[in-house]
């Protein structure tokens, strides 16, 4: 079975991040967080995956290669200028190997996800469906594609990122990841940018078409947030988000080869130390990722933060729901509190930044 895995956006909410890595190549619990879908989609007997790439394209062909190691065919196919989802699907066409009818599965390349794919391509052939959405239901929907069903679970309706609260009908939401039959993915229009939220799926609805929803209770998160980075990795970690590519045991925490964790450092919440690290004695780190050959000095507190490769924080400082960019340097006594972005290489001295909130 084939499958098309969109991976061409820019990341730009996990920015300074996704300055030099694509977001789906993050390294999430060990991994680049690619690896979790690939394998996911491997272990639902996919055996063909074409990367719609687009952004930095360089960086998936290096770590992935032919697929080999993972037990997939994997090919790309890059935008030279970006075609949004739907052009990204259109333009892999003849790279597809299925017959007309057949089920292509594709698939946003930044969720995280516990979904039965066989369950859902067995819904749309047993519906005869054109395309079959898979739907989560998520307690705020605004940032993502409404998708109403009636009684037979016919899509009734797609609302792309709702603007009124008149708007929001129901709590599914679009999961990013479909069952098309091939023929449906020829007739999208090529050589043009396309959005499949905005223009194929209302499309298809007005056409007639038979578009199935699937609501799927499993495991569900977007990882396009620093939020929600960290959350993600840390339930690959903690065991709640379902992976099988995990790179060893987990626990409390994730510690990667050649990474060094002194006596009377705490490691909590799912926090991952990459490899080549470096935590000192007493510091406590929660719900955090370290990328590889980060350092944390004794004493300091980092919580719900990422650091990139590299990047260090000295003596006593705190860190909560911040992200530092590679290389960047953070002094002793310093205090970074929720939301801040530190763009690679800058340098904060010691003492530099207190929080202290107007009363
Ligand atoms: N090839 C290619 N070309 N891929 C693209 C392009 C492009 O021009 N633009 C975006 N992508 C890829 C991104 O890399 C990502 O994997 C996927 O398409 C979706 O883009 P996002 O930017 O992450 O969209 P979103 O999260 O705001 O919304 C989408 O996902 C939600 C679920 O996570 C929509 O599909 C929503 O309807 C959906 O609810
Ligand atoms: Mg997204």
């Amino acid at each position: 079975m084939d499958a098309i895995v969109l991976v061409g956006g820019q990341g730009t909410r996990l920015r300074p991040l996704t300055v030099t890595t694509p977001k789906p190549m993050l390294p999430a619990a060990g991994v680049p967080f690619l690896t979790h879908l690939l394998c996911r989609l491997c272990d639902a007997g996919v055996d063909h995956v074409v990367l719609s790439t687009s952004y930095r394209p360089e960086v998936f062909t290096a770590h992935f290669g032919d697929g080999a190691a993972l037990g997939l065919e994997l090919d790309y196919v890059t935008e030279e200028v970006p075609l949004g989802t739907g052009g990204g699907i259109r333009n892999v066409v003849d790279r597809l190997r299925a017959g007309p009818d057949e089920p292509v599965v594709v698939t946003n390349g930044d969720v995280l996800t516990g979904l039965d794919l066989r369950e859902l391509v067995a819904v749309h052939r047993g519906g005869g469906a054109d395309v079959t959405l898979c739907l989560s239901r998520v307690q705020d929907p605004r940032a993502f594609g409404l998708v109403p069903t009636d009684s037979t679970g016919r899509v009734t309706a797609f609302l792309e990122k709702p603007q009124t609260s008149a708007e929001i009908v129901t709590d599914q939401i679009n999961a990013g990841c479909y069952v098309f039959a091939r023929s449906v993915i020829d007739r999208i229009p090529a050589g043009r940018p396309v959005s499949v939220e905005r223009e194929t799926f209302p499309g298809l609805l007005q056409g007639g078409a038979t578009v199935l929803g699937h609501v799927d209770d499993g495991y569900w998160l977007d990882l396009g947030t620093p939020t929600a980075f960290v959350t993600g990795c840390r339930d690959l970690v903690l065991g709640r988000a379902p992976s099988s590519a995990l790179p060893g045991p987990t626990g409390e925490a994730l510690v990667l080869s050649g990474a060094s964790v002194a006596a009377g450092a705490v490691l909590a919440g799912g926090t991952t130390v990459g490899a080549g690290a470096v935590v000192g004695s007493g510091a406590r780190l929660d719900g955090t990722v370290l990328f590889d050959e980060a350092v944390v000095e004794g004493g300091a507190v980092v919580r719900r933060s990422v650091m990139g490769r590299g990047a260090s924080v000295g003596a006593g400082t705190v860190l909560s729901g911040v992200v530092l960019g590679d290389g960047v340097s953070v002094g002793a006594g310093n205090e970074l509190l929720d939301g801040v972005r530190v763009w690679p290489g800058a340098q904060i001295a010691d003492g530099a930044v207190r929080f202290s909130p107007d009363r």
